[in-house]
């Protein structure tokens, strides 16, 4: 049965691509595959398949292979995997660690702005995508964008983060589309609401709403995500939080040109992302499942008045705005990739120094 493909190294380890599902094992004595002894066999994340207890193991791979994978568990003789011995040590090629091709990713919002951002980088690497819209119309008008400017395929479907029977309606479309869903993206969020930022004026709907939109639903999409990750065992989570969630607000700022200004409920929803993606990191790293944020500061300009941007641009040591089409496309990859295999429950942050100065 071939799960995958592996390299095998003097040292007898190994480095495998692809999902922890399709890289099992080798051996390491007879270089036939099926038959002897596992000496070592690192899993892609990096860790001594050996060293993971059984509940561990058993969670891992439960996947289809269930009963392949119990005999190796019980007594390590029969591995499945196909064998490219070579003399090199163990190294990686940096083309390969940030390629995504045969991936599939969703990205929740990813019909405009940072989302079909987010969505571009994924599919420039080689990921086939889900983007959503709560308008089906305008997923699907992204999906075409996005398809004729990097290929593979793209699934739009319509989705409210809020309402949790849709999430979870769409990830289990997700994961049946290819067969296996091995990145997400938390994008959909933003302001919510009409009322006034000021606290006292604030409606208390738009505050609710906020947390559900910016938060709740982040968290829905994490446990439906998480699901059908775990039964993998392998699969990137970035959630996108905000400086709004790391630093309080200077509002003279929005003041001086007569902006509505930050509500405290983004702020407060944000945090919480930040928070949620480090216990879930956690939670879901001994399942081979990384989750890691992504904090960006203002991007744009968008429809920001010259006064406000020339403001933020001052505050910023690196002077301007994160633009839009670019900056945070970098992160997306990193976090999505191989490259980031060492690292989980983290917050990138993308904001030109925003947050270093005081
Ligand atoms: N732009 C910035 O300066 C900045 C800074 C820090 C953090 N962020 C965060 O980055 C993310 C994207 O920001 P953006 O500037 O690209 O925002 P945007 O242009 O306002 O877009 C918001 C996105 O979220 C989706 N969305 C909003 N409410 C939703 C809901 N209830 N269910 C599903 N999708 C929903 C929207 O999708 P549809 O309208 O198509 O349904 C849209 O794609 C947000 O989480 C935002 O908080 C942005």
């Amino acid at each position: 049965m071939l799960f995958g493909e592996a390299e095998c190294f003097p040292e007898g380890n190994i480095h495998g691509k692809g999902n922890l599902d399709r890289l099992i094992g080798f051996d390491a004595q007879t270089d036939t595959p099926g038959t002897g002894i596992l000496r070592e066999c690192y899993v892609s994340d990096g860790r001594n398949m050996k060293s993971f207890d059984r509940h561990f193991f058993l969670t891992l791979v439960m996947h289809k292979k269930r009963k392949s994978l119990w005999k190796i568990q019980d007594n390590l003789l029969n591995l499945f995997c196909s064998i490219r011995k070579t003399d090199k040590t163990f190294t990686v090629n940096i083309k390969e660690l940030y390629d995504l091709k045969g991936k599939v990713a969703l990205v929740t919002g990813g019909a405009r702005h940072l989302g079909f951002d987010a969505a571009c980088a994924l599919a420039e690497a080689g990921c086939d995508l889900i983007i959503t819209s709560r308008k089906l119309e305008n997923a699907v008008q992204s999906a075409e964008k996005l398809h004729n400017l990097h290929g593979g395929d793209v699934l739009p479907l319509s989705l409210d983060v809020c309402v949790y029977d849709q999430v979870a309606q769409v990830f289990k479309a997700a994961g049946q589309w290819k067969g296996h869903l091995d990145i997400v993206v938390n994008n959909a969020g933003g302001n919510v609401g009409i009322s006034p930022a000021n606290l006292f004026e604030r409606d208390p709907d738009d505050m609710a709403q906020m947390i559900m939109t910016n938060l709740t639903g982040a968290l829905y999409c994490c446990r439906e995500a998480g699901g059908i990750m775990a039964k993998q065992g392998y699969g990137k989570i970035i959630n996108i939080a905000s400086i709004a969630g790391m630093v309080g607000r200077d509002r003279r700022m929005y003041m001086r040109s007569n902006l509505k200004g930050q509500p405290v409920d983004y702020a407060a929803a944000k945090a919480g992302v930040i928070g949620m993606t480090r216990d879930l990191a956690g939670f879901l790293s001994p399942m081979g499942v990384y989750v890691n944020a992504i904090s960006p500061g203002g991007f744009g300009p968008r429809e920001l008045p010259p006064g406000f941007h020339k403001d933020y641009c001052d505050r910023t040591p690196l002077g301007r705005m994160g633009t839009d089409g670019k900056d945070l496309k970098g992160a997306i990859l990193f976090l999505a990739s191989v490259a980031s295999d060492y690292i989980t429950g983290h917050n990138l942050v993308i904001d030109g120094g925003f947050t270093i100065w005081k």
